[in-house]
């Protein structure tokens, strides 16, 4: 459907484009109100190609036609024959809407104009055309070429054939299609803020340690990056203007709600890689590792008693107490010695020992989500004894592992933030932003999870995942951990999180 593709806007996304189409056999057309940035963007990419052809992924011939798909413009009339132009230049709607309006006056009648736009309402942009069916959203990731997804944006006004047309062509180059209604943030954007904003969250209880965060989120479910890792790679002031920005199109739903943290650090300009200083410092670009605080060594003392009914958890324990020395002790009720161990979902150590009746100053808790041979977290609460908490943490980690300590967390760190990126998923399955299996995928893709939302729903376990935002929603008695009714009736009737709703 589209061979010749118009291309605005010669910056780091428009040369992506560029490169991406004119790669998969299409002629593109570059343009930009500064010819230097048409001038680099080209450069730019005869050196990526040059690089492929030196590993031999590019062969001479295939080089030397890929490069000369790619034209400079000098005008935007010179894009009156494109049947497709795609816009990646300033963020800004009357801007765009500019340009579309006179893109209206040169291309012909079936020419698709699709905007890269990110957080803008592609309706909204569309509106300031004559013909808002041929608008839609194309939104790319940086880098694009390598990045495999695109966002396939319908508008309120969208005609379905364009649709399906940029789906075939995202397919031809190799780049997964996820098709998504106009909403606020898209798919990616949307699903993406509840890793950062939970992670802030937690922050400002002073529930753990920016590192520890980190380090309990990579090993935990194995995200690449922690949330202030990732912060500090895109730029908290790209990520804060995000989040604010979701959170003001959905009405202040608290589930979006963005931290003063971030707004106060980017006021500061610790805003990350760029500016060398962030949650971490950075010199050369380079992070500067602080190594992980040394364990004093304690006098071991007292035996353990865990509530859980988990078996395989039960001869974990024991078994890494007996390494210590320790005991597991195996009554109904602990002895009056004994380091109480709790496993709760959801709840934070001091509800948890409350409702069950046991003693504050030698109760902790244990994050049974956690990944038992790669991280332990421990959470104690503000009665606890401290002789008890560095007992614990040194039996515990006995055979090596190490042992977070972390301050009371309804939902430790692993589940409450796992427990709102699952919910989050949910809520946009229910609204019906993407089906659930391109919800997973693109999440994926995109942000490079080990697992998509429904995934993670999954592999936890949806039963435990409502458990847990039913709980910290009591324990909170905050809105924002609501459970989704997408994730209440698939827990309900037994059903997989990856079942689509009803249809005729
Ligand atoms: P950039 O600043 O690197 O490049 C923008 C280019 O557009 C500049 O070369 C500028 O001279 C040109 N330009 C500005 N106004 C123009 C106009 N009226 N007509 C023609 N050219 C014009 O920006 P970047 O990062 O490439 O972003 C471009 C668009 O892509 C924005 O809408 C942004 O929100 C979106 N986007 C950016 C992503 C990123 O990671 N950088 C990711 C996804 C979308």
């Amino acid at each position: 459907m589209f061979n010749r593709i118009g291309v605005i806007g010669a910056g780091a996304m428009g040369r992506g484009i560029a490169q991406l189409f004119a790669s998969s056999g299409q002629q593109v057309l570059l343009f930009d109100t500064r010819a230097e940035a048409i001038e680099d963007a080209l450069a730019f990419n005869r050196n990526l190609l040059q690089r492929q052809l030196a590993k031999g992924k590019l062969s001479e011939a295939e080089f030397e036609a890929t490069c000369a798909r790619m034209q400079p413009a000098a005008a935007l009339t010179d894009l009156k024959d494109c049947d497709l132009v795609i816009e990646a230049i300033v963020e800004i709607l009357e801007v765009k809407q500019k340009l579309f309006a006179d893109l209206e006056a040169i291309v012909s009648e079936g020419c698709l104009l699709a905007t890269n736009t990110s957080s803008l309402s592609v309706t909204r942009i569309a509106a300031g055309c004559s013909r808002p069916e041929r608008v839609a959203g194309f939104h790319f990731f940086n880098p694009v070429p390598l990045m495999k997804i695109v966002e396939v944006v319908r508008g309120s006004r969208t005609d379905e054939r364009y649709i399906k047309g940029l789906v075939e062509l995202a397919e031809k180059a190799g780049h997964f299609p996820a098709i998504t209604p106009d909403t606020p943030g898209f798919l990616v954007n949307h699903a993406g803020r509840a890793f950062g904003t939970e992670a802030l969250r937690m922050l400002s209880e002073g529930v753990a340690t920016v590192q520890q965060i980190d380090r309990i989120l990579r090993d935990g479910p194995g995200f690449r990056m922690g949330p202030f890792e990732l912060f500090d790679l895109t730029g908290l002031d790209v990520s804060h203007a995000v989040m604010e920005s979701v959170y003001e199109q959905f009405y202040h739903d608290p589930r979006y709600t963005p931290s003063f943290i971030a707004g106060q650090r980017v006021a500061a300009g610790l805003l990350g890689r760029k500016t060398s200083q962030g949650f971490y410092r950075y010199e050369d670009g380079q992070k500067i590792e602080q190594p992980e605080p040394a364990v004093g060594s304690v006098l071991l003392s007292r035996p353990y008693w865990l509530q859980s009914d988990d078996e395989a958890l039960r001869n974990q324990v024991a078994q890494v107490l007996a390494n210590a020395g320790a005991t597991l002790e195996t009554g109904e009720q602990p002895s009056a010695e004994a380091i109480c161990l709790i496993t709760p979902l959801g709840e934070d150590c001091t509800a948890a020992l409350t409702r069950l009746g046991l003693p504050a100053e030698r109760t902790l808790a244990l994050d049974s989500f956690a990944s038992w041979d790669k991280r332990r977290t421990l959470m104690r609460q503000p009665a606890a004894d401290a002789d008890v908490v560095a007992q614990a943490r040194q039996a515990l980690g006995a055979d090596g592992v190490p042992v977070e300590v972390i301050n009371d967390s309804p939902g430790f760190v692993i589940q409450r933030l796992i427990a709102s990126v699952v919910n989050l998923g949910c809520e946009i399955a229910q609204k019906g932003i993407a089906t659930p299996d391109t919800l997973d995928r693109a999440i994926q893709l995109a942000l490079g999870y080990p697992k998509g939302p429904l995934g993670f729903g999954e592999h936890y376990g949806k039963q435990a995942v409502l458990t847990v935002l039913n709980n910290m929603q009591a324990v909170y008695g905050e809105p924002r951990y609501r459970p989704s009714p997408w994730l209440r009736r698939r827990v309900q009737l037994g059903l997989p999180l990856t079942t689509p709703d009803f249809q005729e």
